[in-house]
């Protein structure tokens, strides 16, 4: 099936992808930094959102396999507290598969809909819901959800709405993005609606490094994926094969950085311009912040949510919180 024909199976797609001028300024403003670094929202291209299913496959990458325990236990819950006829808006839907488990337990939910930056596979993961759940309205928004999308424009149902905010990609985020982000995702619900939301928690130096930085090495791929990905799409001539994937806890700022690691001097150009870079030097390439439920209800209540409950998995590594408006 073509993508367009995929995408005719689907209520309504609406294409807000930002433009390639877009990801050229954040690359070329990243690297003239002294700590160079790339927003990790661009390791989403086609191939990086396969990578990324790939990675949630990792014995190491506890991270998916956790949440979805969780939501197997709280189902029955979350479908008595979204009542019947939710409207589930996901953001991050990446495969849109986490949402399988509460479909099946909600009461007659009139949509889902999906909102994700990596247009193919978002269009392919709508579809196979749309699939999967027969006879459900299933819509797709390709957007940067950290700009404003104008969600009141689109042909949303009504219904109360439950934005099912998974895998922890708060976590993505520095600390007040992530409130600004949050405020956003607050400006979305109306009276009586609610977040649902996970978030990784603090937890071992080794747990926590071994799963960005997997045996099998999909980790790495996806990281250096970003350099092909501005080969390709941004003209550029980056030696791939000459950086090294580097996983490491941040104990300070609680989170795990990833940096692509110059292993000799180097010097490319992308677009035009060009960069030089010494061995050893890093381009810094995403934060995954790690929390404590309280750290975690603290931020929440900076951006006006309120936490009404939280589930958490017995070795207390994930949580999810249900949000509401304070
Ligand atoms: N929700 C899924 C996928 C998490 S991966 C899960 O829990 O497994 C993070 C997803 O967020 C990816 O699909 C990526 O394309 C998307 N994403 C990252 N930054 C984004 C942004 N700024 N706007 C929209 N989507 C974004
Ligand atoms: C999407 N995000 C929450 C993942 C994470 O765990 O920070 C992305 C990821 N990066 C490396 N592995 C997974």
């Amino acid at each position: 099936m073509t993508l367009s024909q995929k995408a005719g199976a689907l209520s309504f797609f609406e294409d807000l992808h930002p433009p390639k001028s877009r990801f050229l300024d954040d690359v070329l403003t990243g690297l003239s930094q002294s700590q160079k670094m790339i927003p990790p929202k661009h390791f989403y291209d086609a191939k990086g959102s396969a990578l990324f299913d790939d990675i949630t496959g990792t014995d190491d990458y506890y991270v998916t396999r956790t949440e979805l325990g969780i939501l197997d236990e709280i189902a029955g819950d979350i479908a008595s507290r979204a009542g019947r006829g939710a409207v589930v808006i996901e953001p991050g839907s990446g495969s849109s598969v986490k949402i399988d488990k509460l479909l099946n337990a909600l009461d007659q939910p009139a949509a889902y809909i999906g909102l994700d930056i990596s247009k193919e596979h978002l269009i392919s993961a709508c579809a196979d819901l749309a699939d999967r759940f027969d006879g459900l309205s299933v819509g797709a928004i390709c957007a940067d959800f950290t700009q404003a999308v104008p969600l009141d424009n689109l042909p949303i149902p009504d219904g109360r709405r439950l934005v099912f905010f998974p895998g922890s990609t708060i976590g993505n985020f520095e600390p007040e993005d992530a409130r600004s982000l949050l405020k956003t995702l607050r400006g979305w619900l109306r009276p009586g609606d609610a977040i649902l939301i996970g978030a990784d928690r603090v937890k071992s130096r080794d747990v926590l490094e071994n799963a960005y930085d997997d045996q099998q090495g999909v980790t790495a791929a996806f990281n250096l994926n970003l350099l092909t990905r501005i080969n390709r799409e941004l003209d550029g001539d980056i030696d791939v094969a000459a950086f090294s994937h580097r996983a490491v806890w941040n104990d300070t700022r609680s989170r795990v950085e990833m940096h692509l690691v110059a292993d000799r001097d180097l010097s490319f150009t992308i677009s035009g311009r060009s960069f030089e870079m010494a061995a050893g030097e890093t381009i810094h390439t995403e934060n995954s912040h790690k929390f404590t439920v309280d750290r975690f209800t603290e931020l929440a209540a900076s951006a006006g949510l309120s936490v009404m409950t939280h589930w958490s998995d017995e070795r207390g590594y994930f949580t999810l919180y249900w949000l509401e408006r304070s």
